[in-house]
């Protein structure tokens, strides 16, 4: 075993690793494109201030930082919505909106290395930016529901839940905290089930000053009753504010059903979401079998652009990590591969016959087929194993025989059909027929 091993947290990704993690991506892509989204990337170390104030206190605790030689104080990135925020906001004028963004790229953050997370993942991240109706939520759910299902998850084995930290910012100011204070009091919320009862008291005492104790009684009987029906927020506040905001949720809900997706829908406004950022909508894709861990999560962010780039631009989107999905899908059997399978593998004779096998090697890759062949002299037998291993459609045979007659046998290696056909000029478009169609008896 070698001394150098890799670092706590970070994968490494043999031949078949990388198949399955192409498959993936491939499914996302598949998934992303078909919903008119177009693909951005960005660097993977950034600025450490473009974290610091906007990410919430969890990500940035969890940043990989450092002092770059240059002296600047730099991270890599834990998340992609800042890096997108700040490109959209540096072209927004001359950008077409709305602007329907996708991205695959790994990401870093210095968690507790654990089953389905790790300290570098990969994050596929859709998002909609310029449009600030619920028709652009609709959409990224959307995306999010057919994303899940391109990867071969179906219905009863995932639901996406839906909260609103509209409603949870009409909720907890009527508890009484100041309004700009909010988002610290959600990053409360969020933890609620971690903390004992003293601690989320002791955190919401700033908050809520002598209200506390009402405001922990409050948020507590919210969170164990949000999970059911619409009834229990209706009842929950009832100003104006609310009830408009009630009708976005219908909205929002008809268009879910109307793009056929409404069955893997719930509302649940227990989640309220750890980043700081978010205004609206806020959405987590479940597993509903095996252990129920998170496959995505995501929502509405209006305000972020224009506190990055001074931009006034809505914007809503989600991030699905790469290992929480690829888990599920092995305990499944149902795992991904993107195996790009060999077409051909030339078995050489001999020696004597090499530079004319090299010469069709040449042809056949021209003629776009994937080709392998032995760099060195092998038994007969080895290559057809070889050939076996690499899951070669075919093995297209050049012995002294073969030669002598001026031909080349083809083998299926499924069917073992075997075919002797001419060697001349057009051998390579006959092979490539018989890799598509295959030999029968
Ligand atoms: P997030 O909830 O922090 O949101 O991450 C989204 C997803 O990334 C998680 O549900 C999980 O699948 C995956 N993920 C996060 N951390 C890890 C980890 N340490 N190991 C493995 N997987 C992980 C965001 O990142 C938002 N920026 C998403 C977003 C895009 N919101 C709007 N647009």
């Amino acid at each position: 075993m070698s001394t150098f091993q890799s670092l706590p947290g970070f994968r490494e990704f043999y031949p078949e690793d990388c198949a399955a993690r192409n498959g993936l991506f491939r499914a996302w892509r598949t998934a992303a494109r078909r919903q008119g989204f177009v693909e951005y990337d960005a660097p993977v170390l950034e600025p450490l201030e473009l974290y610091q104030e906007k990410s919430g206190e969890e990500i940035k605790s969890q940043l990989f930082e450092f002092e770059d030689k240059g002296g600047r104080k730099v991270a890599l990135r834990p998340e992609m919505t800042p890096s997108l925020a700040r490109l959209v906001a540096a072209k927004a004028g001359s950008l077409r909106k709305p602007l329907k963004w996708f991205s695959i790229g790994e990401m870093y953050r210095y968690e507790k290395p654990q089953k389905g997370r790790g300290r570098s993942f990969y994050q596929f991240n859709a998002d909609i930016l310029g449009e600030p109706g619920v028709g652009a939520d609709a959409e990224c759910i959307a995306l999010l529901v057919e994303a899940l299902k391109e990867c071969g998850l179906r219905e009863g084995e995932f639901e996406v839940r839906i909260s609103d930290r509209k409603l949870w910012f009409l909720f907890l100011a009527a508890l009484g905290a100041d309004k700009t204070k909010i988002p610290e009091v959600l990053a409360i919320v969020d933890k609620w089930d971690k903390d004992t009862s003293d601690v989320a008291k002791k955190k919401l005492e700033i908050y809520y000053g002598n209200k506390t104790e009402n405001a922990f009684q409050k948020i507590n009987a919210f969170l164990r009753n949000a999970g059911d029906t619409g009834e229990v927020w209706e009842s929950a506040v009832q100003d104006e504010e609310t009830k408009f905001r009630i009708g976005d949720w219908s909205e929002l809900e008809k268009k879910l059903e109307d793009l056929g997706v409404k069955s893997f829908i719930k509302r649940d406004l227990r989640i309220v979401r750890g980043l700081a950022y978010y205004t609206g909508f806020v959405f987590e894709a479940y597993q509903t079998v095996g252990t129920a861990r998170a496959l995505a999560g995501g929502g509405r962010y209006d305000d972020l652009l224009m506190k990055l780039g001074g931009v006034d631009m809505p914007a809503v989107g989600f991030g699905m990590g790469d290992m929480t999905v690829s888990d599920l899908l092995n305990e499944l059997k149902r795992p991904l591969t993107d195996e790009g399978k060999l077409a051909v593998y030339l078995v050489i004779g001999g020696e004597k016959e090499r530079p004319e096998a090299l010469k069709l090697v040449g042809q056949f890759r021209a003629a776009g087929l994937s080709v392998d062949y032995p760099l060195k002299e092998e038994r007969f037998g080895k290559q057809f194993k070889t050939a076996e291993q690499c899951g070669a459609r075919l093995a297209v045979i050049l012995g002294p025989d073969e030669a002598a007659a001026g031909q080349v046998k083809i083998k299926d290696m499924l069917s073992r059909v075997e075919v002797a056909v001419p060697n001349n000029p057009g051998l390579a478009a006959n092979v490539r027929e018989i890799v598509e169609k295959g030999l029968s008896a």
